[in-house]
């Protein structure tokens, strides 16, 4: 397993203030930035495309930016994402008629390429494209919105996810998403996630830097 990534969600972040907030979390001692795309038609919410990816960048943010596409179809905005300076871009394999072509599509624009998986769909989609794979996100929630309660079915999950990468593809990163707080994220970890995306526990919190740190404790405990 890999060092710990916590990648907080920006969807529970003040748009308002966008830049500052991304800038106090990651100083707070984030490690990635999860960037929600919705498009309210694969998922029943609305949220931010390319040119936010990209002001980011031109505000001067450096950090890894992580890319969670839950749009259909998604070539054409994997293409937007890696001239806006996306670092990893996944998406829901139901979302992509050609899932190895998309996978291709990242990594051809130098990117990090992920699948994502809703809490019913099969991990078999992982089965022919090991070799395209940079990382795995297990849904906790059922996608479209933050501030859900995780649903415990994704523990199996993320077990079978966890044996099927150590023996296929070891280096590929497995991300756990949805309803992540202090209290559940231990578990997470010990199904074997080493990637934690939280929205609402981070920026719902009172001061980032404590509820980043206490996470950070829970993982390694
Ligand atoms: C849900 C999004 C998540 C969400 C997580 O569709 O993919 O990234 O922002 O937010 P919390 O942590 O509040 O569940
Ligand atoms: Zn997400």
């Amino acid at each position: 397993m890999q060092k710990p990534l916590i990648a907080p969600s920006i969807l529970s972040a003040d748009f308002a203030r966008l830049g500052e907030e991304v800038d106090t979390v990651l100083n707070a001692g984030a490690d990635v930035i999860h960037f929600d795309v919705m498009d309210n038609h694969y998922v029943p919410n609305l949220t931010v495309g390319p040119l936010v990816c990209k002001a980011l960048r031109t505000y001067g943010i450096t950090a890894p930016i992580d890319v969670h596409l839950m749009v259909t179809p998604v070539d054409y905005l994997i293409s937007d994402f890696i001239e806006a300076g996306a670092s990893i871009i996944s998406f829901h394999p139901e979302a992509s008629h050609h899932v190895d072509r998309s996978l291709q599509l990242i990594r051809d624009g130098g990117c990090q390429a992920g699948l994502v998986f809703n809490p019913s769909t099969p991990l078999s989609h992982l089965d022919y494209v090991w070799d395209k794979l940079d990382m795995i996100l297990i849904m906790s929630v059922n996608p479209g919105f933050g501030g859900q309660r995780f649903l415990p079915s994704a523990l199996k999950k993320i077990q079978s996810a966890r044996e099927m990468i150590d023996k296929n593809a070891p280096t590929v990163r497995l991300a756990v998403d949805g309803g992540i707080t202090a209290v559940n994220i231990g578990e997470a970890a010990e199904a074997g996630a080493d990637m934690f995306i939280s929205g609402s526990a981070i920026f719902g919190s009172e001061d980032y830097s404590e509820t980043i740190d206490t996470m950070r404790k829970q993982i390694n405990r």
